[in-house]
């Protein structure tokens, strides 16, 4: 690694914004973490080696906790989701306790897929569609048809292997493998984040589910960084920052950037009066006003602040600008985000799909606060959407939120093509807006190489 450098964009940076405004965060939640982690190209083969594949199945998915469902998903007893992540599937089952168990998705007769990828419902039984062999929500063998040709097994001991189950915030997760550090270890600092609204008094609102055109850490990558809005989004320049987002490497799982909104971007030369920059935020609503000395940004803050708390019932009072209205996004290795803001409170999960090394799955969720002294109203129903269809054809998803991930899906495929065409061996990431991606590659490495 050759000497350490820093570079950032000239003007102001997310922390001058974030610290003058009229209710900022504990400074504490703003810290900034970076470090330098070299400048060298990143082969590409970590997007098309089947070999790099094999080993992510050997090393990486039995070793990492991976967030598999809600618990809102599983309200009571006996309910049940399927989570699959390559090779590997799981029922997560709801116990009489409160509890929530996991059990390898596979009959112990001969290797059946006891219920389908992506199956969500409550059942006392889960009985194999191919034979009848049929356990209980413990996982334990209850019975087997035609019980006097199979004296060789021993019952007691025939139960559904089990994985081991942590929660936090409200995502229960799930380790493959044997010997899982503590959760709490394993996400550190995220379980110690002091949130005015945890992730726990949270619900889904909207499930979608994408076949996306490229390998699952192509796609990760892609939601990394800001670089990138200047070239796919540049509608956005108007009223967000891009190029001083603020990136932070928190932990050796965990990452973060924070983008602030109603700010335009450093790239933009003549500055806008904040009353224009409020009809921005406004989208030319003409609803807000500005009294002297005010700044946009903290004038649209208070008005989510009012308008998400009626939608809500909860009190948003406390919640900082930045938490209220800006794009925060939080990377737990190696595939799980989340967006602990209020306006901007998304979930996405990417997991590569068995069948091709150029293909994976994104879910996005988005969240919102529930109810106090309610439970959790029904998750949704999940929306499926094939390669080819877009997130614009997503009942109830955000015409405005729905472009913008089609613009990333769309790089997507071209990025895929254009890496396999490509002469030279590697990409070249910038020093500081891209080093959540070797943050994230340099920690994939440390766990292929570990045999
Ligand atoms: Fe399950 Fe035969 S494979 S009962």
């Amino acid at each position: 690694m050759t000497e350490k450098k820093i570079a950032r964009c000239p003007g102001p940076s997310t922390q001058d914004i974030v610290l003058a405004d009229a209710a900022p965060p504990p400074e504490t939640f703003i810290a900034e973490a970076y470090t330098y982690l070299g400048d060298e190209d990143l082969s590409y083969d970590a997007y098309s080696s089947e070999d790099i594949a094999r080993l992510e199945r050997e090393r990486l998915w039995p070793r990492t906790w991976q967030m598999a469902c809600r618990e809102e998903e599983l309200p009571e007893p006996r309910d049940y989701v399927v989570f699959d992540i390559a090779d590997e599937s799981v029922i997560l089952v709801r116990q009489e306790d409160g509890s929530i168990r996991a059990f390898i998705n596979s009959c112990v007769h001969r290797g059946m897929q006891l219920l389908p990828s992506g199956a969500r419902g409550r059942t006392a039984l889960l009985r194999c569609p191919f034979h009848g062999w049929t356990y209980g929500s413990d996982g334990a063998l209850k019975s087997l048809p035609c019980a006097w040709d199979f004296d060789h097994v021993d019952r007691a001991n025939s139960g559904l292997d089990e994985v081991s189950v942590e929660r936090w915030g409200g995502f229960v997760f799930v380790f493959l493998g044997r010997d899982p550090p503590p959760l709490a270890d394993f996400l550190d600092p995220v379980t110690a984040l002091d949130l005015p609204v945890p992730m726990d008094e949270r619900h889904i609102v909207t499930h979608v589910r994408k076949h996306l055109p490229a390998n699952w850490k192509l796609s990760v990558e892609a939601f990394l960084e800001a670089y990138h809005v200047i070239a796919t989004h540049p509608e956005g320049l108007q009223s967000a920052g891009d190029a001083n987002c603020q990136y932070d490497l928190l932990g050796p799982h965990v990452s973060r950037f924070i983008h602030t909104i109603g700010f335009q971007s450093p790239h933009l030369k003549s500055a806008p009066t904040e009353e224009e920059m409020l009809e921005r935020l406004d989208r030319g609503r003409a609803r807000l006003k500005l009294q002297p000395g005010e700044r946009a940004r903290d004038v649209f803050a208070a008005h989510l602040r009012t308008v998400m708390a009626e939608q809500t019932g909860v009190d948003l009072s406390a919640v900082s600008s930045t938490q209220m209205m800006d794009s925060i996004e939080y990377f737990c290795f190696p595939n799980f985000v989340f967006f602990p803001g209020i306006s901007l409170p998304m979930v996405y999960r990417f997991s590569p799909d068995p069948d091709s090394v150029h293909r994976c799955f994104f879910d996005l969720w988005f969240l919102a606060p529930t109810r106090p002294g309610e439970r959790p109203p029904p998750p949704p129903e999940t929306i499926d959407l094939a390669l080819d269809e877009p997130f614009a054809s997503a009942p109830g998803l955000d015409p405005k939120l729905a472009y913008i991930y089609d613009q990333d899906v769309d790089n997507l495929a071209r990025l895929t093509r254009g890496i396999r065409a490509s002469r030279k061996p590697g990409q070249t990431l910038g020093t500081y807006q891209e080093v959540r991606i070797r943050h994230m590659r340099q920690t994939l490495a440390a766990y292929l190489a570990d045999g």
